[in-house]
Parts: C-alpha cells; structure tokens; sequence
C-alpha cells in the first residue's frame, strides 16, 4: 500500500524552482526524471550539493563505512581473480558510484600492504558523476592519484576508452541510486506542480515499463506500487560494451530482490528517502535534502546481463559470499591492526554486523558474472564457495 503522505509544507528552494519550472515548460515528468533531479542536478542535487552524504554526519551508511574489513576482503577476492585470469601485467578495476571513496581507499591499501603482485599490476578508476564528490576522492585518494595508479572518471564511456584487455567491474550500492519509474494500477507517476505542491498524475506506462514488468517484475494489484529501475538496464548494456573483446568480472553489490520474492508478495514499493539517519516520508519533501532509493531487481540485471553475453557465475547473499572469503584465513584481514583485546571485540561486532544475516548479510546480495573466462577457472573463486 502507498503511504507516502502529501507535504504538509512545502519550502522554497533552487531545486523545487527548477524542477517546478521544468514541469510548466513540459508537462509532468516521469518519476525517473523527477528523481534524476533531486539527486543530480548540477550542485543543487542530493549528491551534487557539498553537503556529507555518508556516515554518521550524514544520512546514511554504507558496508565501507561500518569498517575497512569489506574492502579488504574485497580486495582478496580481487586478487584471486587477477590470478584466475593468470595473472596479468595489468587489471583495471573500475568502481561505478564510489561516493566519497572509502571503499577504494581500503582496496588500494590493503591491496599495497598484502598482495604486492596485485598491487602492482593495478590501476584503480573511479566512474562518479558528481563534480563535488568526484573533487572529494581526488584528496582523499591523494597519494594513489600521485602514484599515477588511479584515476577518476565522469562517465563509464570515459573509463572504458581507458581501460586495459582485463577487467573488474565494481559497484557498491551503485543501482539503489540509479533513477526508477514507478507504477500503480492507475498508470506510470508522472509528477506535476499545483498550487506550489507536487502532485502526481498518472498516464499509460511506456512499452519498455510494460516489458520490464512481464519479465522481471509483477503487475500491481490495486492499493499497491512497484519500481521499474529501466536506467539499471542500460547500465549493464554499457558495462556489457565495456568488457567486449576483453575478459574480467563484474561484481554488484546491493540491497534487493529477485522476481520469485517479488511474485512471493515481497519487495514491492521498496522507494524509500533517509535523511539524518530517519526514514522519510515522502520523495517529494524537500528536494534534494533528502537521499531517495529503490532495492533493486536482480532478476532483471542477471538476464540482462546474460543477454549482452556475460556469464553468469551466481547471485548469492552477502553472508555467503564475504563467509566464502574470509572463511579460510579467519577473518585476518578484520583483526590485523588490532592491539588490545577490546579492539578485538569492537572489531567483532563490525564484522558480525557486515556478515550476520540479521544485519547486513541477507539484505545486500552479490551478483557475480564474467566474460571471457572458463567456467573451471572462475569456479574456485573463495567468493564462490558458499554459493547455493
Ligand atoms: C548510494 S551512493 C554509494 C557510494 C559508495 N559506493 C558507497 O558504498 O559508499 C551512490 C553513488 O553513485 C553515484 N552515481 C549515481 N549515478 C551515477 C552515474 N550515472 N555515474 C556515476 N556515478 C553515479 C552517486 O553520485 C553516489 O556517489
């Protein structure tokens, strides 16, 4: 059931001033484009603005930000499939989204500290569409960029011109963020303006929305809504451009769903804001204050992927997946640098809260595929293991 609730009242902003001037200009937009804009807008959107998005001075956290052991144990699944793909002189590793690059920052050190081999051979490109974020990893990253490892990028076509014969492809909490259109029973949400108020109307969904829905997703029952994430689609046809004529992986993780738990009665109106932490209550409070999010479909990604030629090597549960890793050298990559049993403990409680299905483990999921690589060669993968 649809609960977001009208605004009570509304502020005015730069961002309701232009999203309000779009709609005057051409009617109602789609949901998809209403969210672009609160999201994206050159220096007014959620992610474009300089105000923290992430961790606990912002709205939000993310696997990097509960502790550096995800992406040292990343970093060792990485490593592994350097080697599944014999070792090359060279692997690009591109990360789609990588926010404020903490992420990065925890596979490029762990990887100099503990897999020099690896290290060696790595260039590291970080594809961010936000000017402000992308200018935060060029300090955070600083002394990766010196190195003349690292590079940031403004789009996938930008990385991909720039990318090497073998790759890995990375996003963390990439598709949650990607524009969606929604459905109800009445039609596709179109968002219009009345009276200094956003206001939703409803027109007959788009062919494409149609299709989406046939083959990854369900049609909502009266009193119910869906998402239908049709930018996800055209982000793996471009990673699938990426990695033609060349030979990697591709790696996703994110909170969501498969059409069986769709079809189950689960997942459905999964469109949710955050701010400071809270839940909110509706996408059209204050624009560009607010994170807006969707879960995303797994199913549809999959097949899609499949489709443009990638193989698929399995969609397993964070739980699994981080278990399969670490399993093996008991979770050393956590425990390294502590000194003191209570920093143990604290440790404990990070990794367990990561890799325990009652915090992150079941509601993130991991979407493993390949190109150019024999299935003998991907199987023994650690990240593999536990898969169903
Ligand atoms: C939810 S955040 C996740 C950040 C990071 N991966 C993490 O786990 O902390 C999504 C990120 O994707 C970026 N993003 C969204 N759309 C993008 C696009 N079309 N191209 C590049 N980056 C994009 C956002 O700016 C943001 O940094």
């Amino acid at each position: 059931m649809n609960l977001w609730r009208r605004e009570t009242t509304p502020q005015v902003s730069p961002l309701r001033q232009r999203i309000t001037e779009e709609i005057r200009r051409q009617g109602p937009l789609p949901f998809s484009r209403y969210m672009e804009l609160c999201l994206y807008e050159p220096e007014l959107g959620y992610y474009s603005r300089p105000q923290e998005q992430f961790g606990k001075g912002g709205d939000f956290y993310t696997s990097s930000d509960v502790h550096a052991v995800f992406g040292r144990l990343l970093a060792r699944q990485f490593e592994e499939m350097w080697r599944a793909l014999d070792s090359p002189e060279r692997i690009d590793l591109i990360e789609l989204g990588p926010g404020r690059g903490l992420f990065a920052r925890d596979v490029l050190d762990w990887s100099a500290k503990q897999f020099p081999a690896f290290a060696q051979a790595l260039r590291y490109g970080l594809v961010e569409q936000s000017a402000h974020l992308r200018e935060r990893l060029q300090g955070r990253l600083r002394d990766h960029f010196r190195a003349g490892y690292t590079e940031v990028f403004d789009s996938i076509e930008a990385a991909g011109a720039q990318a090497g014969e073998n790759l890995i492809v990375f996003g963390n909490e990439f598709f949650d963020a990607l524009p969606v259109e929604i459905v109800d029973h009445r039609g596709e949400v179109h968002v219009d303006e009345q009276n200094g108020r956003f206001a939703e109307r409803f027109a007959p969904p788009a062919a494409a929305a149609m299709e989406f829905l046939d083959r990854y997703g369900v049609h909502p029952p009266e009193g119910e809504r869906v998402e239908v994430p049709l930018a996800s689609l055209a982000w793996l046809d471009h990673i699938a451009v990426m990695f033609r004529g060349q030979r990697g992986f591709l790696v996703l993780v994110d909170y969501g769903y498969t059409r069986e738990q769709q079809l189950a009665g689960r997942h459905r109106d999964t469109l949710m804001t955050y701010c400071q932490h809270q839940a909110g209550a509706s996408p059209y409070d204050a624009p560009g204050e607010q994170d807006i999010t969707a879960h995303v479909n797994f199913t549809a990604l999959r097949a899609r992927g499949a489709e443009r030629g990638l193989d698929d090597l399995a969609l397993l549960t964070q739980t699994q997946f981080l278990l399969g890793i670490g399993e093996e050298t008991q979770f050393a990559d956590a425990f390294q640098d502590c000194r003191q049993p209570q920093e143990r403990a604290k440790v404990a409680l990070q990794l367990k809260h990561l890799i325990s299905p009652e915090g992150m483990g079941e509601t993130f999921q991991v979407l493993l595929m390949s190109h150019g690589i024999a299935r003998e060669k991907a199987a023994p993968l650690s990240g593999l293991k536990l898969a169903r």
